[in-house]
């Protein structure tokens, strides 16, 4: 009975996690920062599938957004590429550089719904 309650538990984890987006293989638990040419911070903390699922965030492009003249398309999305494919290490117009677009990101979100973390050390932890 045991057995059979843990086969089934892990059957639906297995149709729930793999089936939340292209990338089941292994799953991101970190932003990398390599982009970066020195980093100063230890990578932040980010487990992209659970982050997602229990924040509640469907649409991809709340993050992988894609804009034209100034406007975000709300139908498109762009996972297929990295946030620095765009954003340089520099502001850029109204593109914020690589730094300031993670920040404003990950951070504006968590201070917007008053929920996650917005200290440094609790994205930026040592492991
Ligand atoms: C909500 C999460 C979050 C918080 C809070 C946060 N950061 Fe970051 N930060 C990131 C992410 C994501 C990146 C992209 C690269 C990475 O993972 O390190 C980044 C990048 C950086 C970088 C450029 C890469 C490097 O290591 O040199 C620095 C410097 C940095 N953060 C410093 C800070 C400082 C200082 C604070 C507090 C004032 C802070 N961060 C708070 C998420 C966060
Ligand atoms: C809360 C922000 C956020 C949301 C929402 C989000 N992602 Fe991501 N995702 C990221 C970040 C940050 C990266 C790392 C980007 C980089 O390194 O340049 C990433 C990377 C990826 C990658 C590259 C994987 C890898 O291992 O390098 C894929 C594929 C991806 N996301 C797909 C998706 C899909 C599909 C969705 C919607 C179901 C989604 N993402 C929703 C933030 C998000
Ligand atoms: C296909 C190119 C592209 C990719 C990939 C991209 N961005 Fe952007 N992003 C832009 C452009 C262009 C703007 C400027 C929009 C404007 O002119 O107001 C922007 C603006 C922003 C802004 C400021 C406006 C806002 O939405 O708050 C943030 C923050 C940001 N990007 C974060 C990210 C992060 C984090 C990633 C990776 C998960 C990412 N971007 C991936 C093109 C991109
Ligand atoms: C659109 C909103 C939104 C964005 C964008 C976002 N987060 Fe979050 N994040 C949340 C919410 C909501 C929670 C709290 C979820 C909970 O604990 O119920 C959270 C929690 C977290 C936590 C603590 C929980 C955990 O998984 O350890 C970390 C760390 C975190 N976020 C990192 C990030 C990083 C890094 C980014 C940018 C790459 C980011 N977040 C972008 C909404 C967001």
């Amino acid at each position: 009975m045991k057995r059979l309650a843990a086969t089934v538990l892990t059957a639906v984890a297995l149709a729930v996690f793999g089936g939340m987006g292209v990338r089941s293989q292994e799953e991101m638990k970190q932003v990398s920062s390599d982009p970066f040419p020195r980093p100063q911070r230890p990578p932040a903390v980010f487990l992209h599938d659970a982050h997602n699922a229990k924040a509640g965030i469907e649409a991809c492009n709340e993050c992988h957004h894609v804009y034209e003249d100034g406007k975000r398309r709300e139908e498109e999305s762009s996972e297929d590429r990295r946030c620095a494919d765009c954003h340089g290490l520099a502001d850029e117009g109204g593109r914020p550089g690589l730094r300031k677009a993670y920040h404003r990101n990950c951070r504006g979100c968590h201070l917007e719904r008053r929920q996650g973390p917005i200290v440094c050390g609790e994205c930026h932890r040592r492991s």
